[in-house]
């Protein structure tokens, strides 16, 4: 469960959206905090192998984004702010066993994986219903299982909580924090949140800054938003 970059650029048109980062870290659950616009959102989609690093090397669970991109996909899931953009199929259940169709499974273990992840995050009630007309929590939950069904190694998050009330947020912090056998980088503004990670990591106009426990890189934030 490690991911490693050694002095990766990333450009993007114009600008520099990551410059020179180097940074190794094994941590089961990683914060990503730094202000609007500071690359936060390139250095979750070039660990997912959804940007490629203009200059430099790096390595997701042992695998190269760029040369071994179909492998990494196995690997990884996203989410999103918007669940609107992450639902595919009508329903609940079918949402969620969509996820499982690249594994190939005997369709009676979609059918009891399906179960078991609907009930542990409380859907089982709403399986049958129209995924569009879940409430914004109800769709972000079905987005959050969706992605964790298919027991992804590491889970991307990018402001998965930004959308949702104090409750709600909870709710999918929990689920996505839950002690599991997976990493999850978790890209947020909420600093409550960042602070229930194992380590944190900050960016400032494109460069890495902090590195450290949580708490003492969330001072450092707020110190340095003071000023
Ligand atoms: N497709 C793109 N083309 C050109 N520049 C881009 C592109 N995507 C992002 N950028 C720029 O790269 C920089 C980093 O953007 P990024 O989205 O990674 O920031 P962020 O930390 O996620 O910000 P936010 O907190 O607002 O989501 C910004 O200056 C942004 O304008
Ligand atoms: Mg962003």
């Amino acid at each position: 469960m490690t991911f490693a970059l050694r002095d990766v650029t990333v450009r993007l048109g114009d600008t520099v959206a990551l410059d020179a980062v180097t940074l190794s870290l094994e941590q089961p659950r990683v914060a990503v905090i730094g202000s609007n616009g500071s690359g936060k959102s390139t250095f979750a989609r070039l660990l997912g192998g959804l940007v490629p690093a203009t200059s430099g090397s790096l390595t997701v669970h042992g695998l190269d984004p760029a040369r071994e991109a179909a492998a990494l996909r196995r690997v990884v899931a996203f989410v999103f702010s918007n669940p609107d953009a992450q639902i595919i199929m009508p329903t609940v259940e079918e949402d969620a066993a969509f996820s499982l169709r690249s594994e190939r499974l005997p369709r009676a273990e979609v059918t009891s994986r399906v179960a078991a992840a609907l009930a542990e995050f409380g859907l089982t009630e709403l399986a049958e219903r129209a995924a569009y007309d879940l409430s914004g929590g109800q769709k972000q939950l079905l987005a959050l299982c969706a992605a964790l069904i298919r027991r992804p190694g590491l889970v991307i998050a990018d402001e998965p909580t930004a959308y949702l009330d104090a409750r709600n947020s909870a709710i999918i912090a929990d689920h996505l924090l839950a002690p599991a056998d997976r990493q999850v980088v978790l890209v947020t503004h909420d600093l409550r949140l960042a602070g229930r990670c194992d380590v944190a990591v900050r960016f400032d106009d494109g460069r890495l800054t902090d590195v450290g426990a949580p708490a003492d890189v969330i001072d450092r934030y707020e110190a340095s938003l003071r000023c």
